[in-house]
């Protein structure tokens, strides 16, 4: 799918290492049809210069606002008139501080303040600087006035460090921009997934989990983004690629998982919860491999993982929650039970029981439960089926949210 054709984007660029990689996103979004105007703050000019991005733009790149040739050829304002949407990448720890404060002390500062069209930033910064209260509340005040926060991503970073903080790959950013114009029925909606198993430590060599192959999980977020989502999909242990445009965060245990998701759901629109969390893990985890004795037993002491999906629905301004269930007896009851017990919009139960679906397999069946309606998806390959459930989830949040976010309806209840 290419939307991208004729829309103009006006790109952000400011100081930071990643700064590097807008050169090849320009260069792909004219590839796509999209006409680009660069608008680079003074730090970002360190790290790469205008004419790399005036040549690839094939348009004079903008870097003050107090430049009265410029002015008089497009100002500040026409920039901001001119986009289709304004994308900020990457976007550094300091603009989203400005960002967030309002300020229009630079050009690309105010132009944002400006415009009236979809802005989308795309932060990159070392992993303590990302995770530090200070860019979370920044980051969250940006969300709830509409911007579209994209990534980051995890991974080795320039200063040495492993953690979130990358910024996306050119080719994630063109298709959550992509999707800005594509206009499917969560267009402009976050939407963060789990999918997979998680592992339980027993030993450094040894772990307790389940038969969870993702395949769910992964074809829900690709349904998603298909739907114009901004998906963050955090994913245990699997064999499966991320799908193109997907943000994937790792977790190998349960409390990794529900840290990451804690940190991710107060800016969700919908979470949807179709990982097989391990229900325990072991207390103690040994710190060499358990050797064999004479014993012919052994004994795990277990404690009960927290339940991450319960803990988002129980949020103030919590998400549109969906949950899953994996059921060998009496679908419908327990399922239903589940959906109260958790606090949950929309349950989706499915038999595990049976060799052919649930896990593992490519095919499944799901019995959608909420409240006062219900719905059969009969057997078909996972790929359907998440179409047909991601249709169904907008349809409910449409119909929950006719206006706003969830975190906007929290936002007027508590004023
Ligand atoms: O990954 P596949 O091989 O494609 O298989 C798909 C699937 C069978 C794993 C999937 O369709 C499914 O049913 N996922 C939920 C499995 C499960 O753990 O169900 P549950 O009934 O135990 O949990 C209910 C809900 O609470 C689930 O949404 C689960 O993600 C969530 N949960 C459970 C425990 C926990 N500690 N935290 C949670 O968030």
């Amino acid at each position: 799918m290419n939307c991208l054709s004729s829309k103009r984007i006006l790109l952000g660029i400011t100081g930071g290492i990643a700064a590097y990689k807008a050169a090849e996103l320009v260069r792909r979004l004219r590839e796509r049809g999209a006409e680009v105007r660069v608008v680079m703050t003074e730090a970002a000019q360190a790290f790469i210069t205008p004419l790399t991005l005036q040549a690839l733009s094939g348009q004079r790149v903008h870097t003050d606002l107090l430049d009265a040739d410029a002015e008089a050829a497009m100002g500040h304002i026409e920039l901001a008139r001119w986009a289709d949407a304004v994308l900020v990448a990457p976007a550094t720890a300091d603009f989203l501080a400005r960002l967030a404060q309002g300020r229009a002390d630079d050009l690309l500062a105010t132009l944002c303040l400006a415009t009236r069209v979809p802005l989308a930033v795309a932060p990159a910064m070392n992993q303590a600087m990302w995770t530090n209260p200070a860019t979370r509340d920044n980051l969250a005040l940006l969300a709830r006035r509409g911007v579209q926060v994209w990534g980051p991503a995890e991974g080795a970073q320039a200063c040495g460090e492993t953690g979130p903080g990358r910024l996306l790959e050119p080719e994630v950013l063109l298709e959550r921009l992509d999707g800005l114009f594509a206009g499917g029925a969560l267009a402009g909606k976050r939407v963060l997934i789990t999918a997979g198993p998680t592992r339980e430590a027993i030993d450094p060599v040894r772990f307790l989990s389940n038969r969870s192959s993702g395949k769910m999980g992964y074809a829900l977020a690709a349904a998603a983004v298909e739907a114009g989502a901004e998906v963050i999909l955090v994913s245990g242990p699997v064999a499966l690629d991320c799908p193109p445009g997907v943000t994937l965060l790792r977790a190998e245990d349960a409390l990794t998982m529900y840290a990451l998701v804690q940190e991710r759901a107060p800016l969700a629109d919908i979470f949807i919860a179709t990982a097989a969390v391990a229900d325990y893990r072991p207390r103690q985890v040994a710190t060499a491999k358990i050797k064999k004795d004479a014993a012919t037993t052994l004994t795990l002491e277990l404690e009960r993982n927290p339940d991450i999906l319960a803990a988002v629905a129980a949020l103030p301004g919590a998400p549109f929650c969906v949950g899953f269930a994996a059921e060998t007896d009496d679908l419908a009851a327990h399922a239903r039970k589940k959906r109260l017990a958790k606090g949950l919009d929309l349950v989706a139960a499915n038999w595990v029981g049976a060799p052919g679906q649930g896990f593992d397999s490519d095919d499944n069946a799901l019995e959608l439960f909420w409240e006062g309606g219900q719905e059969s998806l009969p057997e078909a390959p996972k790929t359907r089926l998440a179409r047909e459930l991601i249709g169904i989830i907008a349809r409910l949040y449409q119909e929950k949210y006719p206006q706003g976010t969830p975190q906007d309806l929290h936002a007027q209840d508590s004023a």
